[in-house]
C-alpha cells in the first residue's frame, strides 16, 4: 500500500497524512481507521488533475455539464480507490470509507468512526502552490 500512497501528488499525500494524524489525535489508533484516513483518496491519482483542474471539474459536475475522461476519473475516485484497496487486501473499513467518503455513511461503518473519518477528511487539501 505504501507504493500506491507515494504515487499520489504531494498535496494528496499531505492530505492523507493530515487525515491519519487527525484520527490519531481523536484517539483512534486501530490500523484499519488509520489506513482508511491515509488511503481514502488514492483513486484521485489516476485523473492527474491539479488544483485548477479539480476545481473546474467540481464546478462542471455541479452544473451537470459534460466532463473529459480525466474529469470522469476524478469524479469516480472513491470507487476506483475502493477497487484498488480491495485488490491490495486493505481492511474493509479503508475500502468502505474510500467508496463512500463523498456520500452518506454506509451501515458498515459505525457512526462515531464515520464522524471521526469525515472530520479527518477536512484536513488540509491541495493548494495551488503544491501542484507544479
Ligand atoms: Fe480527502
Amino acid at each position: 500500500m505504501a507504493e500506491v500512497f507515494f504515487e499520489q501528488m504531494t498535496a494528496d499525500q499531505r492530505h492523507g497524512h493530515h487525515a491519519a494524524l487527525s484520527v490519531i489525535s481523536d484517539g483512534r489508533s486501530a490500523s484499519d481507521v488509520i489506513a482508511a484516513a491515509l488511503m481514502h483518496d488514492i483513486g484521485k491519482r489516476h485523473a492527474r488533475l491539479g488544483v485548477i483542474g479539480r476545481s473546474v471539474t467540481s464546478i462542471l459536475m455541479l452544473l451537470r455539464l459534460p466532463l473529459t475522461r480525466r474529469m470522469l476519473l476524478y469524479g469516480d475516485h472513491g470507487e476506483i480507490g475502493a477497487r484498488e484497496l480491495t485488490r491490495m487486501g486493505a481492511p474493509s473499513l479503508a475500502i468502505e470509507f474510500a467508496l463512500h467518503h463523498q456520500s452518506e455513511r454506509p451501515q458498515t461503518i459505525e457512526s462515531q468512526t464515520w464522524e471521526i473519518l469525515i472530520s479527518a477528511d477536512q484536513a488540509p487539501k491541495a493548494r495551488a502552490s503544491d501542484v507544479v
